[in-house]
């Protein structure tokens, strides 16, 4: 049952990290774990590549944090992404999908529900939101002892072709295998998405990690270890809700919903 105990606990960590460096064992142990992955035809097209250089780290911290401000502040994160934002616990049970924001700074609270609106964009820039949650998530990564590139291998990563699915999928799936043994070391994990967004700051983050034409950067992440306190930022979610089975899983045809 161990191990469906830590399947079912897995989650992603908004917070900070402990800023101790994470055992060369460990780092391992999770490459380890990554490769233990199923890949069509056992292609393994996954690479890695672990970054612990102060320097890159704080460049890649930088970047991220910019893209952040940038996302915000031309309210492209909240067009893009509106239809995942719930706005109360109700909501969030009836759902019970997307993320809540249920952590705010006092100023923000009675504007809420107005942030996907011109006149909240507008307020946000006045209350110069954009630019703390670009400095927050930019000391979140830099903050962080590891950082995890995910490559795939081009010549089986061909967007558009089978092999291309297959090849997600597969790093998917190591992926996954991290992100469920992280917990057992006592760490966490989460995606660095934002440079992703913004073409030229991914652009950047190829030529920073050395990227050669046959790979592929698909995602970043930042891992570290837990600390004892949990500290929450100052603007966070929570996304804790799984949907209930007969809103997910069907039996027989996609005509009849599985019962509870
Ligand atoms: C493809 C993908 C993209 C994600 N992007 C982000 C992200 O940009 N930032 C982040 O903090 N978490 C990201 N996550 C994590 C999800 O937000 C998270 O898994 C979800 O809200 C459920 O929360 P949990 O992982 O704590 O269970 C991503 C997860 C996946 C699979």
């Amino acid at each position: 049952m161990e191990l469906i105990d830590g399947l079912l606990a897995r989650r992603t960590t908004n917070g900070p990290f402990r800023p101790d460096p994470v055992s060369r064992e460990h780092q391992h142990l999770l490459m380890r774990v990554a490769q233990a992955a199923p890949s069509h035809f056992n292609s393994q097209p996954w690479r890695f590549v672990l970054i612990e250089n102060p320097a890159t780290i704080a460049r890649v911290a930088d970047l991220s944090g910019q893209s952040m401000t940038e996302l915000i502040d031309a309210g492209v994160f909240f067009e893009r992404y509106r239809r995942y934002f719930r706005f109360s616990e109700a909501e969030m049970d009836e759902r019970r999908d997307g993320i809540h924001i249920d952590r705010l700074p006092g100023p923000l609270k009675p504007f809420t529900r107005q942030v996907f609106s011109d006149a909240g964009l507008k307020l946000m820039r006045q209350l110069g939101v954009p630019k703390k949650l670009g400095e927050d998530n930019r000391k979140l990564v830099a903050g962080s002892p590891l950082l995890l590139a995910a490559l795939l291998d081009r010549s089986e990563y061909r967007p558009g072709e089978l092999s291309g699915f297959y090849s997600v999928f597969g790093l998917g799936a190591a992926i996954e295998n991290i992100w469920n043994a992280v917990g057992e070391l006592g760490m966490g994990i989460q995606f660095v998405s934002t440079p992703m967004e913004i073409p030229r700051h991914w652009e950047e983050l190829g030529r920073l990690l050395q990227v050669p034409d046959d790979l592929e950067l698909m995602a970043v992440y930042r891992l570290g270890y837990l600390p004892d306190e949990p500290h929450r930022p100052a603007i966070d979610w929570s996304s804790r809700h799984r949907k209930r089975l007969p809103q997910f899983v069907y039996r027989e045809s996609c005509a009849q919903p599985e019962e509870e």
